[in-house]
């Protein structure tokens, strides 16, 4: 059975969906009725969060996921294949590296590893899940990306949103350019490839200190994840609207 039968479920994955937005992301899908995949790189960590979804009553099922790690992205792509293909891919997982991040203190290693996660990490996802998503009926494209790695609004704004960054920031700007390049490459083929941002929201990547709850991050994500065919493609956005790059 294939995800272009009208009496089978959409399948969705979502990366690093253990925890923080991630978790709410996955949740909101299979709340909107997907069959969600819950990629996580920690075998505890997947099946503690996997039992608290199908818990509060949600179809998912836990797919063994390290961005970094090509064998791993292969094993769930297999796994994919096998649970009857994919419809929407969340790339959520992502790092900040560590602060401080001053440019004149980062080391080379430590930009090299946030650049594998939040980049590299997505590539490696993508295009071992495209044969997939190719196949569906109205595959979309999500990635987690944040304002922080908007150019325009980190020089237009005195106050700009988040720390001085050369690892993290800087990986959600290359994100945002490759989630155009995508979209570019994509056009016509019915997959929507489109970036947004969560807002500043209470995770374990900022010690809790975001303003909102994951849930309201995951809010727009949920959207992207559910445009219409004929929807936008490469546009990066967050709850008030379409965002600058
Ligand atoms: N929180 C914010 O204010 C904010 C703002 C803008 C954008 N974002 C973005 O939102 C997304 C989710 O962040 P969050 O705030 O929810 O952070 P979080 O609670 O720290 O969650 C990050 C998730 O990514 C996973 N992950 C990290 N490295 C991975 C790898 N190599 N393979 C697979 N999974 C991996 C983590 O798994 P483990 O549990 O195994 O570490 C965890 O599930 C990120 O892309 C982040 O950049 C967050």
């Amino acid at each position: 059975m294939t995800e272009n039968t009208t009496d089978h479920k959409q399948t969705a994955l979502v990366t690093g969906a253990n925890k923080g937005i991630g978790y709410e992301i996955a949740a909101g899908l299979a709340r909107r009725g997907f069959r969600v995949g819950v990629g996580a790189r920690d075998a505890g960590r997947r099946e503690d969060a996997v039992a608290k979804l199908r818990a509060d009553g949600h179809d998912v099922f836990g797919v063994p996921l390290d961005v970094t790690d090509d064998a791993s992205v292969a094993a769930a792509a297999a796994q994919l294949e096998a649970e009857g293909g994919l419809a929407v891919l969340v790339n959520n997982a992502a790092i900040t590296g560590g602060m401080p991040q001053e440019p004149s203190q980062v080391s080379a290693d430590q930009v090299l590893r946030v650049v594998d996660t939040n980049v590299i990490g997505v590539l490696r996802v993508t295009n071992a899940l495209l044969p997939l998503l190719r196949r569906a009926a109205s595959p979309r494209i999500v990635n987690v990306s944040s304002t922080v790695g908007s150019l325009t609004l980190q020089t237009a704004q005195a106050d700009a949103v988040g720390p001085i960054s050369a690892a993290y920031s800087p990986t959600k700007s290359y994100l945002n350019a490759i989630t155009i390049q995508y979209a570019k490459e994509l056009a016509g083929t019915g997959i929507l490839v489109n970036a947004g941002c969560p807002g500043f929201v209470a995770t374990d990547l900022n010690g809790h200190r975001g303003t909102r709850t994951p849930e309201q991050g995951a809010a727009v994500f949920l959207e992207l994840a559910t445009l219409p065919d004929g929807g936008p493609s490469g546009t990066f956005r967050d709850d008030a609207g379409i965002q600058p790059w």
